[in-house]
């Protein structure tokens, strides 16, 4: 398993397709979540390649997460089994908790209960390992003073210009593995308006580009996997799945790294008050 490919669109007829391009193309972790409406298509692809003996269900790492409107131990199971069917799988590889935040407005939120609910499905192996995705240092302090299992992976954006970097090493030293989403931040089109000025012809990206004979767009993804993250990029475009995945005869010098590290902004492409997600839901057709 190297990094993940996933898919949020309201094309869906081009999902399927576009993860069995993925898949042949040497992808093997599909992530995917409750909210993003298409684990049924995931299901079909998975089925398809596996029934073709592409690959078996065991190469594959399939990450889904917990549907938005469960806001407690209770709800995790239902929740899972509802994927589980959707998807056509006995287990996940990885379920993640999609947010700390209240985002459905549901009464009595907590995830920490969500927490416990997690660590059910895991112990029922209904899931290989248990996440979190946009927790915050103080929200995973919360989760390991009051848990058994430690969360496997805090899935956040990380891009260039949302370097994140506090987080990743709080992640880092606790062996919590960083997922990193958006991973081309502002350099492609976004819903929503932004400020600062980020493009793949960015003079940094494009020296570098040069010196290994690659593209900017698989710099980016080289400089994230240097920072010992795992970049979920997301296509639907042939080419463009197959050049997220030709990263491996290249690494960057720390010097590279840095000078990529100061494109940082501090400025995110997904955030989630109820506006913004009023725009992404739009803009996915969720
Ligand atoms: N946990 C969370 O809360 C959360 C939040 C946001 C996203 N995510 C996950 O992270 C994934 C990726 O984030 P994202 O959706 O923001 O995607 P992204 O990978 O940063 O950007 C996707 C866009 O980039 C384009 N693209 C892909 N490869 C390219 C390349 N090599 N060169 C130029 N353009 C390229 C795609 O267009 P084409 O399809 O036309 O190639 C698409 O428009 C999502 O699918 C989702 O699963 C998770």
């Amino acid at each position: 398993m190297l990094f993940s490919i996933e898919f949020e669109t309201q094309e869906l007829y081009l999902l399927k397709t576009a993860v069995i391009q993925a898949i042949e193309s040497g992808f093997r972790q599909i992530d995917t979540a409750a909210a993003y409406k298409n684990e049924d298509q995931i299901g079909d692809a998975i089925l398809d390649v596996t029934s073709r003996g592409i690959v078996t269900r065991e190469e594959l790492w399939i990450t889904t997460k917990l549907n938005l409107d469960v806001g407690n131990r209770e709800g995790v199971l239902p929740a899972l089994q509802e994927s589980l069917k959707k998807l056509k799988l006995d287990y996940v590889d990885l379920y993640l908790v999609h947010s700390p935040e209240n985002l459905a407005l549901i009464p009595e939120y907590d995830y920490l209960s969500v927490w416990k609910g997690m660590e059910d499905v895991k112990k029922l192996n209904l899931t290989r390992s248990i996440g979190v995705s946009n927790f915050n240092s103080t929200d995973i302090n919360r989760i390991l003073a009051n848990s058994e299992i430690v969360p496997s992976v805090n899935e956040i954006e990380v891009n260039p210009t949302y370097t994140n970097s506090e987080i990743i090493a709080y992640c880092q030293s606790l062996n919590i593995t960083v997922l990193s989403y958006a991973p081309f931040g502002f350099m492609v089109p976004r819903p929503i308006e932004s400020n600062i000025t980020s493009t793949f012809e960015d003079p940094v990206l494009v020296r570098i580009a040069q010196k290994y004979g690659k593209t900017s767009s698989q710099v980016v993804l080289r400089y994230l996997i240097d920072l010992n993250t795992i970049p979920i990029p997301r296509s639907i475009n042939t080419q463009r799945i197959q050049s997220n995945i030709d990263l491996f005869d290249f690494r960057l010098t720390q010097e590279e790294i840095s000078s990529i590290n100061e494109l940082n902004r501090d400025v995110k492409v997904y955030n989630f008050d109820q506006e913004s997600l009023a725009i992404f839901f739009d803009y996915f057709g969720l």
